[in-house]
């Protein structure tokens, strides 16, 4: 079956859109709802069984109204927590998930220094610390939860001056000096990090590769409805696209100009 597959995409927030914008550039026909549960936000700070059940919650909702055909959980946070659960539930949607991408981090670093940065959540889950037994053996990884990035990365995206000071003070303990040798490799373990990356990249004491893993679950999504739905097809139609906010707070002119340049206009 060839057909235009309708591609729900979930966050917390706007770190998602890092990750939506690389899958419509894979799927640019697909229908897409751009799922923020801004009334949860920020996810990094809650306890687990809380976290799980507002996952669920959510999720339910909007699968029921929406009915997609493949859910991209665009949160390292939510992913690391409830993908099982979300796959259990719902065994006839498709889900894709965002975690650390250690992996890559561990193959890519010289001098097996590499930090993962990502919210007080998933640093503390069980499931990244899997990630680091199974792909990272030869590395010393510093796992760093920042309680404000997030935060941060929201203000900007709504319009606001973020002071680099701010910033740095977040991202300093990923840069480790250790026997002569310097961390070479960080991993944004939160899809709302790549939003910073330019402050990143100006403010970091030396250089180093950042991880982005966005393209990589694009190109995950894609390959799952390839393999379940068929390759991406024109439709007659301007694909559908739509923003849906938990809280059903409509978007500032600054947000919604925001969204227009990501090509998603709110709902
Ligand atoms: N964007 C989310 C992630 O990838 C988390 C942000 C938050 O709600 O704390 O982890």
């Amino acid at each position: 079956m060839t057909r235009s597959p309708k591609i729900l995409v979930f966050d917390s927030g706007l770190g998602g859109l890092t990750v939506f914008s690389e899958i419509a550039k894979i799927r640019p026909n697909a229908e897409f709802v751009y799922c923020a549960d801004d009334a949860g936000f920020p996810y990094g700070s809650w306890g687990e069984p809380e976290l799980a059940a507002r996952i669920l919650a959510v999720m339910a909702a909007q699968i029921d109204e929406h009915e997609p055909d493949i859910v991209v959980i665009a949160c390292n946070t939510a992913s690391t927590l409830a993908l099982p659960q979300l796959r259990a539930r719902w065994p006839g949607v498709l889900f894709v998930g965002t975690v650390p991408a250690i992996k890559p981090a561990a193959a890519m670093s010289r001098t097996k220094l590499i930090s993962v940065l990502a919210t007080p959540g998933t640093v503390a889950r069980d499931y990244t610390q899997k990630l680091i037994q199974e792909f990272a053996g030869g590395c010393a990884v510093t796992l760093v939860g920042s309680k404000h990035l997030a935060k941060l990365a929201e203000s900007a995206i709504h319009g606001e001056e973020i002071a680099d000071g701010a910033i740095a003070s977040e991202i300093a303990s990923c840069f480790v000096q250790r026997d002569g040798a310097r961390t070479d490799v960080i991993v944004l373990a939160c899809t709302h990090y790549p939003l910073l990356q330019e402050s990143f990249a100006r403010l970091a004491p030396w250089p180093v590769d950042w991880i982005d893993s966005a393209p990589a679950i694009a190109r995950r999504a894609d390959q799952v409805l390839v393999e379940n739905l068929g390759p991406d097809a024109p439709n007659g139609d301007a694909p559908r696209r739509r923003a849906i906010f938990t809280s059903g707070a409509a978007p500032s002119e600054s947000l919604a100009a925001t969204l227009t340049r990501y090509g998603l206009p709110a709902a």
